[in-house]
């Protein structure tokens, strides 16, 4: 651990935040960074919302306690069902000058951009479709647009065990697409509504009409920060400008370390947190 050095903390429930720390890291590459993956305990998608809020209230206060001013939610389930509640009722009280940010919002502020016919599919765990975060913030930007939304319970599982590029998976990848476009035939943007998904675009795109255009978040989120950091400079001025980047995993930090191969572009070498005798 890199002492007295303060670093943006970016969490996922395991290795799909990589994604978007990927995007942020190529695009923010001057910043210290420590990436917290709960592998442990993934996936969150259909943990009930009081356990998704206890595990990421753990992780979040975890990279706090390694000296994170500013944490990014790189997981939708988490974004949905923590985020809020933490802004709200744990940051003034307990951390008032730190920062805790999710995707969701970057992704629906912009999702206007991506739809003619005003009609968008958005594709997630259980979690984050049954939260209906997607339908509220989109209504706030863009109350024209109609919104149907589709849960796909097993894509994370298939990503997480490294199925994702084989013949199975082409059943759910059809599946979920199918059930998503029959609820709206005007549906002309799709969004990837979760970290692990853009893992999964070769596949989607195969059996997608041409003419859907399929939003995944990593830049998203990355173009997000970087603007966020730029109208913030009281938080930016505490970000230690080395390029460190660390790994860490409530799993099994030599299996973390061959899968996050395949999410990020670098060789990643993590160490174990123990979350839970934290
Ligand atoms: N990657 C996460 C998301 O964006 C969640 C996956 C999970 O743990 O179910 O929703």
């Amino acid at each position: 651990m890199v002492k007295n050095k303060q670093s943006i903390g970016v969490f996922d429930s395991g290795y799909g935040g990589l994604t978007v720390f990927k995007s942020i890291a190529r695009k923010l590459p001057q910043y210290n960074y420590i990436y917290l993956g709960d592998n442990a305990r993934t996936p969150y998608g259909d943990h009930s919302f009081e356990t998704i809020y206890q595990y990421t209230l753990e992780c979040v206060e975890w990279l706090f306690a390694q000296g994170c001013p500013l944490v990014i939610l790189a997981c939708n389930t988490a974004s949905a069902k923590a985020l809020r509640s933490i802004q709200q009722n744990i940051l003034p009280f307990k951390y008032p000058d730190r920062r805790v940010l999710g995707v969701i919002r970057p992704t629906a502020e912009i999702v206007g951009n991506y739809t003619h016919k005003k009609s968008v599919g958005v594709m997630g765990t259980r979690g984050t479709v049954n939260s209906e975060s997607y339908l509220m913030e989109i209504n706030k930007f863009f109350p024209e647009i109609k919104v149907a939304q589709q849960s796909c319970p097993m894509w994370v599982p298939l990503i997480e065990n490294d199925e994702h590029r084989n013949p199975g998976a082409d059943y759910f990848v059809k599946k979920y697409l199918d059930e998503l476009l029959a609820k709206d035939d005007e549906i002309d943007c799709i969004v990837l509504a979760c970290t692990h998904y853009p893992l999964l675009v070769p596949k989607i795109k195969e059996m997608l009409p041409p003419d859907i255009n399929l939003l995944a978040q990593d830049d998203i989120v990355a173009d997000s920060l970087a603007l966020y950091l730029e109208n913030h400079p009281e938080i930016e001025s505490r970000i230690s400008k080395e390029g460190h980047q660390q790994f860490f995993t409530s799993g099994d930090p030599r299996v973390f370390d061959i899968n996050a191969s395949t999410f990020f572009d670098n060789e990643v070498v993590s160490s174990r947190v123990d979350l839970i005798h934290h």
